[in-house]
């Protein structure tokens, strides 16, 4: 990326100046002007968190008594402003290891998951957008068994050829799901994010 990009990037000096790890906090936070997914009181699960951004604005939102669980297969820096923040290195494919965190947390299902899952890219669009669509299929197995019914996942997804793969499932599994791109979204990038709310089914619980 070349350096006068990033200087130049509004997003990225704001999040600088607030304290935020990354811009993507401005997406979040334009989703909940919008959609006022998060609660105080909620326990929340963020899927793909690194650097955790996401988390930030979450843990403060829903407060001190709540819980945020932050996943990624990369490593996140444990050093959060907030103390609710509980964080598991792994890949969301390893959804029996997930769950065993979740066992040891004593938490069995949440009221809301984020996602803002990017596969590394590869430059080639219809690559990208498929790996895209299988981390999400990934997060809605996750969702299915660990979402409260009712509750909603906010999904972030590369659109291309391939996204009916996804929204079908997705369709399935929730009453209403909106589409949108924050502002902060860089224009030439075709990330968008699904908002799924009323999560239809209600799974038996494994934990
Ligand atoms: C755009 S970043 C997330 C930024 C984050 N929401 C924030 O606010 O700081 C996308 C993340 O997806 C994660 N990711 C990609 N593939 C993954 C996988 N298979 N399992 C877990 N995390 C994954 C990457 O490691 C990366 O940290």
């Amino acid at each position: 990326m070349p350096k006068a990009f990033i200087v130049h990037d509004p997003y990225f000096k704001k999040a600088k100046e607030l304290g935020y790890r990354a811009r993507s906090a401005f997406k979040l936070l334009e989703i909940q002007e919008k959609f006022h997914i998060i609660e105080p009181g909620m326990n929340v699960l963020d899927i793909a968190s690194a650097p955790g951004s996401f988390l930030q604005v979450i843990a403060k939102i829903i407060g001190r008594e709540s819980k945020v669980v932050g996943i990624d297969i990369q490593k996140i820096d444990k050093n959060f402003w907030y103390p609710n923040v509980y964080l598991l290195q792994e890949d969301v494919f390893e959804f029996e290891k997930i769950k065993a965190y979740f066992e040891t947390l004593g938490i069995s299902q949440f009221d809301l998951i984020t996602s803002d899952i990017a596969p590394s890219t590869t430059g080639m669009k219809w690559v990208d957008q498929y790996r895209s669509v299988e981390l999400n299929l990934a997060i809605l197995e996750v969702a299915k068994v660990f979402l409260k019914k009712w509750g909603n996942l906010v999904l972030k997804v590369f659109v291309g050829e391939d996204v009916d793969d996804l929204m079908g499932p997705v369709k399935q599994n929730f009453s209403k799901v909106v589409r949108m791109k924050p502002k902060a979204c860089r224009d030439r990038s075709f990330e968008e994010y699904f908002i799924c709310t009323g999560k239809k089914e209600e799974v038996e619980r494994i934990i």
